[in-house]
């Protein structure tokens, strides 16, 4: 959880969008973060303050003072890790811009000691208006990001550029942004995932069950850990919350072997792919056609990417491989480990409930060349995550 114990100060301004504050601060409690949120007085038409502190478990700030209680801009301003305005609005950015401050949110934007970031939503023709692009330079100029608005209905019901990006992208572009751990920095990491298929003729193949989460959890986390990812998938419904994760898409095993060999100077390898073990010799021109009772389809072994890249392992890399057994799982897996040189083999089991093909949970015991470690079930997220714990302590 990137943003665990974060403190996100929300700004929300007068925008129709002030409304999806709610479902924001909502995510953001849900990731373990600590928000407080100020909002202008034209943003309190829009959205309730009450729900929004109901939901911030903290008193909403609007006023520079309550009764005989004054807010403190400048503590608010270094209080946040990050200061996020959601929705900002055109008004709000021009005072931004200008170093306006007739409220406290602009206050607090004046002092602010931490990131601001923004998200603008307003209609087309005012996000298209050179004023407003001037502005937006100026925000980039001044080291503040902008997160992109959307194409879409707009309340004017014009559809067009200006919605302001849903509150899950606004989560997922403080975690990439702001809270990357530093660990893995200037590591290069390569991990497979999915399936492969092969082709048999123009519309058949030859695939397995593997959904693919594992590898793109595992991306995920190496990722957030500060390391350059490059993720190699077979065909896959899975997809990647985070942009600077480089995805190469592969669709048979011969392809991910070519993509694989690209990258193996990386300093740590997964490979979490099933890749088939066999493919078609011939790869017929047109759709086979059902002229005969029975048919054979010759097969032949395609390159173990695994033992390839084990084979020329070194001193400074490490190489984990995965093993999925239906039986002998310790002794299988041990076998990879010593055929195929990994330094460790990650392997799940089919007869454990948790584990197993489209789940979104797992069971994991690492064997390396000393010892074999359990693991209990849990998420596939939260496996990727202990595997990235288990490797930290083998570099
Ligand atoms: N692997 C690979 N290239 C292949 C086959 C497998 O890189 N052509 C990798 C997998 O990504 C996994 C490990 O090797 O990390 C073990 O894969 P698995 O399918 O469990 O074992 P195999 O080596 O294919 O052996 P078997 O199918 O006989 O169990």
């Amino acid at each position: 959880m990137p943003l665990k114990n974060k403190k996100i100060l929300l700004g929300v301004t007068g925008s129709i969008a002030a409304y999806k504050a709610i479902l924001i601060v909502r995510l953001l409690i849900k990731s373990g973060a600590e928000v407080k949120v100020v909002m202008t007085s034209a943003a309190k038409k829009f959205v309730s303050p009450l729900v929004l502190s109901v939901l911030s478990k903290n008193k909403v700030y609007i006023q520079w003072h309550e009764q005989y209680e004054w807010n403190n801009h400048v503590e608010l301003g270094r209080w946040a890790d990050v200061f996020l305005i959601a929705p900002l609005s055109c008004n709000t950015l021009s005072k931004m811009v200008g170093g306006g401050c007739d409220n406290l949110l602009l206050a607090i934007y004046l002092s602010a000691a931490c990131p601001v970031v923004v998200a603008p939503a307003m209609d087309e023709e005012m996000w298209n208006h050179s004023s407003t692009k001037r502005n937006i330079c100026h925000l980039i100029a001044d080291s503040h990001k902008i997160i992109e608005v959307n194409d879409g209905e707009l309340a004017s019901g014009i559809f067009g550029m200006g919605r302001m990006a849903e509150p899950e992208s606004i989560i997922i572009f403080l975690e990439e942004n702001y809270f990357r751990e530093a660990n893995l920095v200037g590591k290069q990491v390569l991990i497979t995932a999915g399936p492969t298929h092969e082709s048999i003729d123009p519309v058949r193949f030859i695939g397995n069950r593997s959904s693919g989460k594992m590898g793109f959890a595992l991306a995920e986390a190496f990722y957030m850990k500060g390391a350059n990812v490059f993720l190699i998938t077979g065909p896959t419904k899975e997809f990647l919350r985070y942009k600077g994760i480089e995805m190469i898409k592969v669709e048979s095993a011969k392809e991910m072997y070519h993509a694989c060999i690209e990258f193996e100077y990386a300093d740590i390898i997964i490979m979490s792919a099933a890749v088939a073990d066999y493919s078609p010799i011939i790869v017929a021109d047109q759709k086979i056609k059902k002229k005969t009772e029975t048919i054979q389809i010759e097969l032949t072994k395609t390159n173990d990417i695994l033992k390839y890249l084990g084979s020329k392992k070194k001193s400074n890399q490490f190489i984990a491989g995965f093993a999925l057994e239906t039986e002998n799982e310790l002794t299988h897996a041990t076998q990879k480990l010593i055929d195929k040189n990994a330094d460790c083999i990650i392997l799940n089991s089919l007869n454990e409930v948790a584990a197993g093909f489209e789940k979104n949970t797992n069971k994991i015991t690492i064997i390396n060349k000393k010892e074999t470690i359990t693991y209990e079930a849990k998420l596939k997220k939260e496996v990727a995550s202990d595997i990235v714990d288990y490797i930290l302590t083998q570099l």
